[in-house]
């Protein structure tokens, strides 16, 4: 078999990537507070982080306002988002980059102090996540509360959402979009049988459980054509109450029901760092995603979570995935593939500016001297 490296040219749909070096798509909490759309110091953070036929992801967006759970993320359901996103797009383009649009919908992982008119949030099932909300509305960490069970009528205006979400990503200017079917949000809240007890065809067998990640990625298709839609999952996913006790059969039916689609990529996380946005875990004894899935995708595989430049060059050298998606080194990192090509040591991230504030540790994180 032909060996690929980091820095070999790979096609994803119809862009030609320059490098394989991609970046995660990684929630700031940085938007306008009151509109939810991108602002211009969002613009430079992602021209910081783009390069020359280098792909970013943006961070989660959600497609509507019920698909909200974090104050300040950006979201892409209204003009004025659309048009923060434009001049983001615009930056990202300028310096010769591609970057995709992450959708997404939180499902239970919200609460009612941050949805509209207060209520609860809603879900497959009536089934609340064990903990604290990380980031309410108020600064005090309050209790999840248990979501509102979707009427089997109302998923049809969810995926309509999406729908929306994927035009108004290509009115903002994005080169594609990922479906976030990852994370223990919506999507994978269907997927997984503890948070999915629906009777409808939603609900039950692991085929009626997919329904809902295949309509939202087909609803993306109709708007993108298909190589131009990835989609993200966390087989082995801990973040957020997630976990399904035998993810295989799952995993195995959804990933072998896209696989015939022709999507752009397929895009997996580590079960070794699931979590990696709340803390630093680096769980032991968990299998690798990329290689348990490798066989079973014929399309572009690209995997995230807890690589070092060496151990993504080795991934993709060995033929494991086509591509490694960064996360937190990207964000102290911008200039992080020159980093990896010329060896130059990264600069450690910051994690108490991950979520929220301003510049700092955002965008005055510095580039390696030439
Ligand atoms: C994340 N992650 C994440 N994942 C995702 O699918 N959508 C998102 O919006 C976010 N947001 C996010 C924010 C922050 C601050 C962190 C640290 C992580 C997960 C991220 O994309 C990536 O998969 C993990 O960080 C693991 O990769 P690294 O950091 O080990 O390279």
């Amino acid at each position: 078999m032909p060996t690929s490296s980091l820095f070999s040219p790979l096609q994803i749909g119809p862009y030609r990537l320059a490098h394989r070096v991609l970046m995660a798509p990684l929630t700031r909490m940085r938007a306008e507070q009151a509109s939810f759309a991108p602002r211009p110091l969002n613009a430079e953070y992602y021209r910081q982080r783009a390069s020359r036929g280098g792909l970013i992801i943006a961070e989660a967006s959600p497609v509507a306002a019920t698909g909200r759970g974090n104050p300040a993320t950006p979201g892409i359901y209204s003009e004025e988002q659309i048009a923060g996103w434009r001049k983001v797009t615009d930056a990202v383009h300028a310096e010769g980059g591609l970057i995709f649009l992450q959708l997404w919908h939180v499902g239970r992982v919200s609460h009612s102090s941050l949805q509209p008119g207060g209520v609860l949030p809603v879900a497959p099932s009536a089934v609340a996540i064990d903990g604290v909300t990380m980031t309410p509305a108020s600064s005090t960490p309050q209790r999840y509360e248990t979501p509102r069970a979707l009427e089997t009528a109302e998923i049809p205006g969810v995926v309509e959402a999406f729908r929306q979400g994927a035009r108004n990503a290509l009115a903002a200017g994005f080169d594609g979009v990922e479906i976030h079917g990852a994370n223990g949000y919506l999507v994978e809240q269907f997927l997984q049988s503890h948070t999915n007890l629906r009777t409808d065809q939603y609900g039950g067998s692991i085929a009626n459980r997919t329904r809902f990640l295949l309509e939202v990625t087909n609803a993306a298709i109709e708007v993108w054509g298909a190589d131009r839609v990835g989609v993200r999952l966390s087989p082995y996913g801990v973040a957020n109450g997630s976990g399904e006790a035998e993810p295989m059969p799952l995993y195995d039916y959804a990933v072998g029901a896209l696989d015939p689609l022709g999507l752009a990529y397929l895009h997996l996380l580590e079960p070794r760092s699931s979590g990696a946005g709340r803390a630093e875990v680096n769980h032991t004894n968990v299998p690798s995603a990329m290689e348990l899935f490798r066989p079973k995708w014929r399309g572009v595989l690209v995997t995230a979570g807890g690589f070092t430049a060496d151990s993504a060059e080795a991934a993709v050298a060995e033929g494991h995935a086509d591509a490694i998606a960064f996360g937190r080194f990207f964000i102290s990192n911008p200039d992080l593939p020159r980093r990896i090509q010329r060896k130059i040591p990264f600069t450690p991230y910051n994690r108490a500016t991950f979520y929220g504030g301003e510049e700092a540790g955002y965008t005055d994180y510095p580039v390696a001297a030439e």
